[in-house]
Formats: C-alpha cells, sequence, structure tokens
C-alpha cells in the first residue's frame, strides 16, 4: 500500500486526509493518506528519511521551508517559491504547486474575465505568490496588495511587480483577495469597513463558509467566495499528479467538506 501525507503545524483541521482518502477508495486505489504533524526543525530530516511515502502535500506554514529540502522544482513552484505538493521518487524530492491552478479553476468556474480588472490583495503570506501568479494566468494586470506588516507587502510587490497600498486604505477594486490569516478562528475580524463597496467580488482563500469578511460583503451586495473550491482543485491536482486520474469534484465530495 502507497502512502500519503499532508504535513503542516497545526494539522489537525487538515481536510485533506478524508478527501484523499475519499478518492482513494473511489478510484480503487491501494493506498492511504494521512496527516502529520512537524515543527520547523523536523521538517527536512522528515523529507529525506520517507521513502515509503510517495506524496506529500504541504500546507501552512511549511509551503516555503520545504524549497530548501527539494531536489527539483516544477516551473510553477520556482515561480511562485512556494510549495503544497511533493513527490517522492528514486531519491528525488520534487516540489510542485497545485494551489495556483486551484485558486484560477476556482475562478474560471466562476467566468471570471481579469481584462482591464484591479484586484486587491489583503496579506503577505505564503499563499500570496500563488494568487497573484494564479490572476495574472487569468488576465489581471493591475493587482494592489496591502499587509498589516508593510515590508512583507513591498517585497512581494517588488517580485511580482505589485502596487502597495497601506494597511486599512480601501482602494477602487474589482476583485478584492482576503489572505490573511483572519477568519480562521471564531469571532477573528478584519477590523476594515467597506462603505458603498457593492457589485464586486469578495474572496476568501480560508475554506470555512462565510467568514465575517464575507458575511459584511454579501449584506453589502457583493458577490463572496470562499476558499472551498480552490481547497478541491488543488487537492483535485495533486491527485492527478500522483496518481494519473482526475478524481471527481461532485455534490457528495464538496459535501465531505462540510460534515
Ligand atoms: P503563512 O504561513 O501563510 O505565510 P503568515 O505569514 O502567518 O502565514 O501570514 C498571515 C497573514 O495574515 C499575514 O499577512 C499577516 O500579516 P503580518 O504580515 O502583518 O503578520 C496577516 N495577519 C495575521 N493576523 C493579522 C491581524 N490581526 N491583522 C492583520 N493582518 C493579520
Amino acid at each position: 500500500m502507497k502512502k500519503y501525507l499532508v504535513i503542516g503545524n497545526p494539522i489537525e483541521h487538515s481536510l485533506s486526509p478524508k478527501l484523499h482518502n475519499y478518492w482513494l477508495n473511489k478510484n480503487k486505489i491501494d493506498g492511504h493518506y494521512d496527516k502529520k504533524l512537524l515543527t520547523e526543525e523536523k521538517v527536512g530530516e522528515f523529507l529525506k528519511l520517507n521513502q515509503k511515502v510517495y506524496g506529500i502535500n504541504v500546507t501552512v506554514p511549511f509551503k516555503k521551508n520545504v524549497l530548501n529540502y527539494c531536489t527539483e522544482l516544477t516551473e510553477l513552484a520556482s515561480s511562485s517559491q512556494s510549495v503544497n505538493t511533493i513527490i517522492l521518487s528514486n531519491d528525488k524530492i520534487i516540489g510542485d504547486n497545485t494551489d495556483i491552478y486551484g485558486f484560477e479553476q476556482s475562478l474560471k468556474d466562476l467566468n471570471f474575465n481579469g481584462f482591464n480588472k484591479t484586484a486587491y490583495i489583503l496579506g503577505a503570506g505564503g499563499v500570496v505568490s500563488s494568487v497573484v501568479i494564479g490572476l495574472n494566468n487569468l488576465g489581471v494586470k493591475n493587482i494592489v496588495i496591502s499587509n498589516r506588516t508593510k515590508n512583507k507587502a513591498e517585497a512581494l510587490a517588488k517580485e511580482y511587480n505589485l502596487v502597495v497600498s497601506d494597511w486599512g486604505k480601501i482602494i477602487d477594486f474589482d476583485i478584492i483577495i482576503n489572505c490573511t490569516s483572519i477568519g480562521l478562528k471564531k469571532d477573528d475580524s478584519l477590523g476594515l469597513d467597506f462603505p458603498n463597496v457593492k457589485d464586486k467580488i469578495f474572496y476568501d482563500i480560508i475554506y470555512k463558509p462565510k467568514t465575517e469578511f464575507l458575511v459584511d460583503a454579501e449584506k453589502l451586495g457583493n458577490k463572496i467566495v470562499d476558499g472551498k473550491m480552490m481547497f478541491l482543485y488543488q487537492a483535485q491536482k495533486s491527485f492527478e499528479i500522483w496518481h494519473g486520474i482526475k478524481p471527481e469534484i461532485n455534490k457528495e465530495v464538496i459535501n465531505l467538506l462540510n460534515d
């Protein structure tokens, strides 16, 4: 039986095992997908010692850290400097990125066309480079980024040709994407106000439904998107990379995340 897993910290609430095991079962593949809590110091050792594991998903906060231990990077992993999928094969540790695909595909589902659109990114954490590349692929040329700690936004702006806006300032945008960790915990609040902003797209990378960011945006008359489809699509792509089969995303699969 081939082993797969997701590493992160925290990892307890990851839905990846449930999803991948469901697909393994549906596709009659002899494999099992588990989760593993790691500390930063243990990541390298863990990757090098795992000969029985064929594939690893990487989640917060190790998506950049694992770059140091990969023996090869795909073009997407290299351009985003972010790895969420690892293929282990014959002493090789190959880092790939399926977050870009996940983000892009979730917007394609909505027939989003980036031509002449302005995107406003909140946050400067590990997922932002994938979001930026996804937006570029969808034709968005004008991307503004804002982060509480401004120098992190400035570093990303330099790398990916973005414009920096002060934290708390609301610019004119077509789509706003919350890439901060605010909303993960109950009663979390970004503390931003969007008076008179309507008919825009509010996207939250967090996959639990209806963060306060989305609830408030919906009340104002905006279209809201949570991170569920991005999560499903990145997982679908990882599965396809490892097993050569594109697993189905249907109502039953979507419901797995809601139980
Ligand atoms: P990752 O592991 O994905 O890189 P991270 O670096 O912890 O995650 O990023 C979390 C993001 O949420 C950051 O942009 C962080 O802002 P800072 O760079 O200023 O820390 C943002 N964030 C977390 N708590 C926040 C808060 N209370 N208000 C505003 N932004 C916050």
